[in-house]
């Protein structure tokens, strides 16, 4: 964003002042239509971020005031916070080590910086595989090495998915290319028509995670015409595939990475029954996971609640074949173990379109403060919440986007403990409320 400005503290004094007497809030839409701009960057605006020179401009001009008074003159300063502000868009990574993962990432980012290669490439493969993980990698990976300028990351609303498609009801709400160019404009902190130019300009790397919830056809035909020198990374569980877009399928992780997760999580969580377990068994769990970092997980949650490993492995093969029921077979397990409270969040957290932050659960009656701790560690625990951050470093709580759609789906409703399970439960020495 070389053509970029922020203003300084007294600029924003300056300018309070100016929009008091208009009478104008700080995020005014007439203000907005005067300037030409959005309430997104008005935002960024009052926050001293960086935004276009240009919208900076007519932002200081519409309320009478001269830009020049405004703007953070301390040039150096500013170059170099956006040299390491690089990459504030691309999302934490969830988990303690991304395993098993380095070849894959490699073979995107040799594609991704081959000009001969498509300008939009796509990973594929089902819910849970790592697709987000592994794309969150080369995408700070590709900053480290310099193939970018920056990385914009657009994540689609996890709408809820029916045959292989967003469902008719929820087309509206899904993620369209006006939206994206919205995003992609905020981040790059420019008017909309000047993406384009951005995007030409320099080389950037456009993420859009979770493609399969969004119109996704309609904003690859659109983003392509943009593209070169920038690049695009789909991750989507659906294999889309226009001629202008090339396939990475993700496979499950191998063998020996499915090990290592496993030892490294019963060391961590201090699991006998798994550090402890045999070779056969351990093959076991790998063939159930189908090497699925999110089954893989999900055992763990499993085997930690029950203290055993073979008793775990024969309920878990009843519902071995497709990973999809495999997680459902394993969520529904966690619904019935978990404290009533544990499933406020979790409703709360399903019927949310994004993260929240502990205070929101607060607010919402969901949980008080005295029993959040252990409603958090039964929830991390059984691997159904994640910890995330915002551009501005903020813990938030998240679902995985499979996690959510069970919720919303109210599968979990019409699921009933067995007999079985409520001897388990009965039996189960763990101070777990029922
Ligand atoms: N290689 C990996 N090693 C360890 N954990 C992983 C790995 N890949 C993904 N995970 C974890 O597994 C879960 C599912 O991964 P995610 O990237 O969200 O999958 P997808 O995007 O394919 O649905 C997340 O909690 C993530 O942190
Ligand atoms: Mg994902």
């Amino acid at each position: 964003m070389a053509d970029s400005i922020r203003a300084s503290k007294q600029g924003l004094e300056i300018i309070d002042k100016a929009r008091s007497k208009k009478r104008w809030g700080r995020q005014s839409v007439v203000w907005c239509k005067d300037a030409n701009t959005t309430e997104a960057t008005l935002k960024r605006f009052w926050r001293n971020l960086p935004i276009d020179r240009e919208t900076f401009i007519k932002i200081c001009n519409t309320v009478g005031v001269d830009w020049e008074k405004i703007a953070d003159r301390e040039a150096d300063a500013i170059a170099n916070l956006e040299i390491t502000q690089r990459g504030v868009f691309i999302p934490n990574s969830r988990c303690r080590r991304v395993w098993g993962r380095d070849t894959l990432i490699e073979l995107i980012l040799n594609r991704l910086s081959d000009p001969q290669e498509l300008s939009i490439l796509s990973l594929s493969g089902s819910a849970g595989y790592g697709k987000t993980e592994a794309a969150s990698v080369v995408a700070k990976e590709a900053l480290q090495r310099n193939l970018f300028a920056d990385v914009l990351w657009v994540t689609a609303r996890q709408t809820e998915l029916v045959d292989g498609c967003i469902s008719q009801e929820n087309q509206f709400d899904a993620l369209n290319w006006h939206h994206f160019l919205n995003q992609i404009a905020h981040q790059l902190a420019c008017p909309i028509e000047r993406v384009n130019q951005h995007l030409r300009e320099q080389k950037y790397l456009i993420v859009l995670d979770n493609a399969e919830t969004s119109q996704v056809e309609n904003i690859l035909a659109n983003l392509v015409k943009m593209l070169n020198p920038s690049r695009a990374l789909l991750t989507s569980r659906l294999k889309t595939k226009p001629p202008y877009v090339g396939l990475i399928q993700i496979q499950g992780l191998e063998e020996e990475w499915s090990y290592k997760l496993l030892r490294d999580e019963a060391e961590y969580n201090n699991i006998s029954a798994l550090s402890e377990a045999s070779n056969e068994q351990l093959y076991r769990v790998y063939k159930l996971s189908c090497g699925a970092p999110l089954a893989l997980h999900f055992i763990v949650g499993r085997i930690l609640d029950d203290r055993a490993l073979d008793p775990v492995l024969s309920a878990l093969e009843q519902a071995s074949g497709e990973v999809e029921e495999f997680y459902k077979f394993s969520l529904e397990i966690a619904w019935q173990r978990i404290s009533n409270i544990a499933k406020n969040v979790l409703g709360y957290m399903g019927r949310s379109d994004a993260s929240v932050t502990l205070l929101e659960l607060f607010d919402a009656g969901k949980v008080q403060e005295c029993e959040w701790n252990k409603a958090k560690r039964e929830l991390k625990r059984w691997y159904l919440i994640e910890d995330v951050q915002d551009a501005k470093g903020n813990q938030r709580y998240d679902l995985h986007p499979w996690i959510r759609s069970s919720l919303r789906g109210e599968l979990v409703n019409t699921w009933q403990p067995s007999l079985q399970d409520f001897e388990q439960i009965a039996k189960s020495k763990f101070d777990i409320d029922i």
